[in-house]
């Protein structure tokens, strides 16, 4: 085990973050006139225009495109990749692929369709987009850091020939701690200076899927098992290292797990499709719910943890509340991510959720009914080879001052306002980056690698810097 310092290229950061701004400002920008409509006119309008309207479909104007085909919606703002008319010309499944008979059109004009209707459909230049304001972020106290002592005196970490895969890892909100995902343990580093190896919590039941401090730091939760053989949710005292309790005895590894903000409930999920509840004292289970038509890969708590989402492999979404006795019913379905959901957090104000998937969108969602607020393209780039995938985003993680991280499959991490937008891009990273968090304080960035690569960067508000880099 050893570490060194890299020292990020500042040059290659400015370029990236120039780059960065442009292609935003950009997308912004994108009208039906100016853009949108000359591409409709060269393919579409021959069979949908006011006196032909197949489908009851006009795509000449603004208007005709607003009624739909014959009375159902085509476009919705910030929906693009449900909008059947951006499904329909990218040839996706359950829509009609148009033109009929012929080929696609080329990918920088589905581009221009799909950033047209992401930005919010607007008609012509200086007009209004219909994407709604974003709720502003509310303040919320930073938790007072370094009050809860640290484990001491625990087992070394032991180096191993392959390191395995950083799946997971949770900044505490109240301790210099980091938990990280390692073989059948947990590798605990103490953040006060650098990163400093304080040893290793046993969780002998297998791969590790989930690790997150619960909001007052007193515990940590850990979740896996064994792929189609156990999986079970461990609480180990975040003080002392000492474990509590475990929770479930699933018959596949748990996937995705969280706690309320009371620690009275544990919330968990895997490959059976199922989202359980548990009573976190007696281990008992409250409910279990089963409107999720895939594995369950994500769960989070809302900070005040009267509710909790859920994803799953097939993108779904699920918004539930949660009643006195354990019982929990769906708020809002999201629906919208075309592939796996890879992650989901609360805005520490609770009033977003921010959700991360495969298809490499990150999407913002307003708590208030559902609505997407922001959809970027977070980590989505053209891949080269069929072997190589690019897009996707792996990891997520909120600050309590409301900044957010991401890390993807083009190898980077990026950084973004509470609202959605970018603030800092990283160079590309030597490993592919599997998790990201960033420490309460919004100060430390922390990055796990797919070879087991940890990475620490300082946030100075601005860009990142001076990576540490933990083997
Ligand atoms: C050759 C004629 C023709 C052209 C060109 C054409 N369409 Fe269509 N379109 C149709 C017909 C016919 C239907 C009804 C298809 C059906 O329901 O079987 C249709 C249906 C649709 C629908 C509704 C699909 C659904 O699943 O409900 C949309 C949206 C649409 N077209 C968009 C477009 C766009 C965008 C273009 C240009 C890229 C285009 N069309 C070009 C003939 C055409």
């Amino acid at each position: 085990m050893y570490t060194r310092h890299v020292r990020a290229p500042r040059i290659c950061i400015l370029l990236f973050v120039l780059i960065g701004s442009f292609s935003i400002a950009n997308a912004a920008e994108i009208t039906f006139q100016d853009h949108v409509k000359p591409i409709l006119r060269d393919a579409c309008f021959n069979c949908h225009n006011p006196d032909k309207a197949k489908a009851e479909l006009d795509l000449t104007t603004m208007a005709g495109i607003k009624s739909g085909a014959g009375g159902v919606e085509i476009a919705a703002a910030g929906r693009p990749d449900t909008s059947i008319l951006y499904q329909s010309m990218a040839h996706l499944d359950g829509a009609e692929a148009m033109p009929p008979k012929k080929p696609k059109l080329s990918a920088d004009k589905l581009k221009v369709i799909r950033d047209w209707i992401a930005g919010g459909l607007v008609e012509s230049a200086g007009g209004a987009s219909e994407l709604r304001d974003l709720a502003a972020f509310d303040v919320v106290a930073l938790p007072a850091s370094g009050t809860l002592a640290i484990p001491t005196n625990l087992p070394p970490m032991e180096a191993r020939e392959r390191p395995a895969t950083i799946t997971t890892l949770d900044a505490s909100p109240r301790a210099p701690l980091l938990a990280v995902s390692g073989h059948e343990r947990i590798h605990l580093y103490d953040t006060t200076a650098k990163l400093t190896e304080l040893g290793a919590l046993p969780f002998p039941e297998g791969t590790i899927h989930e690790l997150r401090f619960s909001r007052d730091g007193g515990l940590l939760l850990a979740a896996g098992g064994r792929g189609a053989h156990s999986g079970l949710v461990a609480l180990y005292d975040a003080q002392t290292g000492e474990r509590k309790t475990t929770v479930g005895e699933e018959t596949d590894a748990v996937l995705a797990a969280d706690i309320s903000a009371d620690n009275k409930l544990v919330a968990l999920g895997g490959p059976n499709k199922i989202v359980k509840l548990f009573d976190t004292r007696t281990g008992k289970q409250l409910h279990k719910l089963t409107k999720h038509t895939d594995w369950i890969t994500a769960i989070r708590f809302s900070p005040d943890g009267k509710m909790f989402a859920s994803g799953d492999r097939n993108g779904g979404i699920h918004v539930w509340e949660t009643n006195d006795k354990g019982g929990a019913g769906i708020v809002f379905t999201l629906a919208e991510h075309q592939e796996r959901i890879t992650r989901l957090e609360w805005r520490p104000d609770g009033k977003m959720v921010a959700s991360a998937s495969d298809d490499g969108n990150l999407i913002l969602w307003d708590m208030k009914d559902g609505w997407p607020a922001r959809t970027v393209a977070a980590h989505k780039e053209k891949t080269t080879s069929r072997y190589s995938r690019q897009t996707g985003v792996l990891g997520l993680g909120f600050a309590a001052t409301g900044r957010l991280v991401t890390a993807g499959r083009n190898r980077q991490f990026k950084v973004w306002k509470a609202d959605g937008g970018r603030e800092f891009q990283s160079p590309a990273l030597a490993e592919l980056p599997t998790a990201a968090t960033i420490s309460a304080d919004g100060k430390k960035l922390y990055v796990g690698c797919y070879r087991g690569q940890l990475q620490a960067w300082d946030w100075n508000g601005k860009e990142a810097s001076d990576a540490l880099v933990v083997k």
